[in-house]
């Protein structure tokens, strides 16, 4: 590229990006390094993420559910442009944001909040309510010392807060009260994407349902675009438009909630509903519960073939030579599984046995 070219295509990057909360993700993947020699290389890494495609259309919520060390972390992370791909593409209504650097990447940033599970972590001790609610706004928005106090009630108050909370110090507040102040500073900076990442876990039974209202408040009142992440089905199927289905770094099954809900086709999925309770206590008591045998395989070294069949129930021959790739099967769900799918990548030179390592 001439340096003229390349100055070009760096204004273009500092172009600042308009947008409304419309993304789409293609390829992403992420590896972290697991051990180094004696000279600090990394000799074994994980794939965190690999190959993941994920769309938020603007103003809905999506849903990321897997078990723990499945990649939903490293995925929100990723498309909230908190950590780069090794490879993949974030684009932002329209606009490829992947490689944004410097100030253009530090305005962008701002467009996509994340809301953290430890609520008490991601509040400084030592500042006030009104301080950690306001902070973002003097920082990016240059609103004066003197009217934080206002912008910090005007906040509170969004989140269903009392606004005299502002004067209180985090330890002061319930574990709840302190999720919203985290949200209410998430929504400081108008995010065209929330990315809420397992933001109940830490939080007692009760209090759960709040926070999940608050979202759902916060996406149909205000079109707020919502990345949920969940260990827990039940999390995110009353809030989701979308789900995501994640095993080992990869995207198993995606659709419509209602659609996967009701007709789950990869048997991960299927695991994972058969343990959410439904509420009719007649039909609960005819659900078979499918446990999932056997540990999750290491990360670092993933079965060859299809990632998940160490633990399928319904594991073919082939399973363990074909890695099988996403296809849609019915409008907007797509599955990877050749119970469904039949489509895969030959793995070469594996054996291939015929019951599960
Ligand atoms: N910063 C990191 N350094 C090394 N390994 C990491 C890092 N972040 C995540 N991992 C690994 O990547 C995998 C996915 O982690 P994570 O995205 O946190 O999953 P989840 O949120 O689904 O529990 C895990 O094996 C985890 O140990
Ligand atoms: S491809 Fe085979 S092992 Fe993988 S989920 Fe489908 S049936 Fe199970
Ligand atoms: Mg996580």
């Amino acid at each position: 590229m001439t340096g003229t070219g390349e100055k070009a295509r760096r204004d273009e990057l500092q172009v600042p990006v308009t947008g409304s909360g419309s993304l789409t993700a293609r390829g992403l993947s992420k590896s972290f390094p697991l051990s180094r020699n004696a000279l600090g290389r990394p000799t074994t890494h994980v794939r965190a993420v690999d190959g993941v495609d994920i769309d938020v259309t603007a103003g809905t919520t999506v849903g990321v559910v897997g078990e723990s060390g499945s990649g939903k972390s490293t995925l929100g992370r990723l498309v909230s442009l908190l950590e780069r791909p090794d490879s993949g593409s974030v684009v932002l209504d329209g606009q490829d944001v992947t490689r944004l650097r410097g100030k253009a990447m530090s305005a962008l940033r701002t467009r996509l909040q994340v809301v953290f599970q430890d609520p008490f972590g991601s509040l400084d001790p030592t500042k006030s309510v009104g301080h950690a609610v306001a902070e973002p706004l003097v920082v990016h928005r240059r609103i004066r010392r003197s009217g934080m106090l206002g912008a910090a009630e005007d906040l509170l108050s969004r989140v269903g807060l009392d606004p005299g909370l502002a004067r209180r110090y985090p330890e002061q507040l319930s574990g709840g009260q302190r999720q919203r102040v985290c949200i209410a500073r998430a929504l400081a900076l108008e995010p065209w994407l929330l990315v809420a990442d397992e933001p109940t876990s830490a939080l007692d039974l009760s209090t759960r349902s709040e926070i999940l209202n608050l979202l759902l408040g916060l996406q149909e009142d205000v079109g707020q675009s919502i990345l949920l992440v969940s260990h827990d089905f039940a999390t995110v199927q009353h809030l989701a438009h979308r789900v995501a289905v994640m095993y080992l770094g990869r995207i198993v099954e995606e659709g419509p909630t209602h659609e996967v809900v009701n007709n789950p086709l990869h048997p991960f999925t299927r695991a994972l509903l058969s343990a959410v309770p439904v509420p009719d206590p007649v039909v609960q008591r005819t659900r078979r519960r499918i446990v999932l045998h056997g540990d999750v395989p290491n990360p670092a070294n993933p079965p060859s073939g299809c990632r998940f069949r160490t633990r399928c129930s319904e594991v073919m021959p082939s399973c363990s030579s074909i890695d099988p790739v996403p296809a849609e099967v019915r409008p907007g769900h797509r599955v990877a599984c050749l119970l469904h799918s039949g489509a895969g990548v030959p793995v070469p030179d594996v054996e291939t046995p015929r019951t599960p390592t």
